[in-house]
């Protein structure tokens, strides 16, 4: 039984992130998506907001499920009993990082392995640093993010922009 757990901010998800979801989703029995509650980040959207979005567009999805965390990925791991964590590896630029946490999670955590994913080509380039900065620049997001993310994310940029 694979219980796999794929973390992150997810501020806001991505199509990259989607197609992550989706083929781990394939290997794993089930699927954790932990949402860092990352307050000290500033995040675009709540940690509440984030989990919903992430709920709505993997709906069809029925063994993935959407779970915030605070703290460590290894007790998170730990406390959902999970034995696999997923990362999406876009370039070589990502691997010295992922190296490194996939190394400490496992020093933290010894129950859990760390598997990577290579991200399918067409959003090798895609982050959610980036679609904010075009979403704050007014330009189109479309290809980025899910339909459902589009109007809040323009709505919350807004609002950024307004409260400066
Ligand atoms: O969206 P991101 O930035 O790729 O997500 C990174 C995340 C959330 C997976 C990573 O920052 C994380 O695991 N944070 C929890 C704190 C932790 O466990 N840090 C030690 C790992 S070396």
């Amino acid at each position: 039984m694979i219980r796999a757990i794929y973390a992150g901010s997810f501020d806001p998800v991505t199509f990259g992130h989607l197609d992550i979801i989706r083929r781990s989703s394939n290997v794993a029995d089930e699927l954790i998506v932990g949402v860092l509650n990352n307050r000290a980040k500033c995040p675009l959207f709540s940690v509440e907001e984030r989990v919903k979005m992430l709920e709505d567009v993997t709906r069809e999805l029925s063994n993935v499920k959407i779970q915030s965390f605070t703290g460590l990925l290894a007790e998170f791991a730990r406390t959902c009993g999970a034995n696999l964590i997923v990362r999406g590896l876009r370039a070589i630029s990502d691997f010295d990082y992922e190296l490194q946490m996939a190394q400490t999670n496992r020093k933290l955590n010894p129950q859990i392995d760390t598997m990577f994913l290579t991200t399918s080509l067409e959003y090798a380039y895609l982050s959610s640093t980036t679609v904010k900065e075009v979403a704050e620049f007014g330009g189109d997001i479309s290809a980025f993010v899910p339909a459902l993310i589009i109007e809040p994310m323009q709505r919350r940029v807004r609002e950024r922009a307004a409260n400066k």
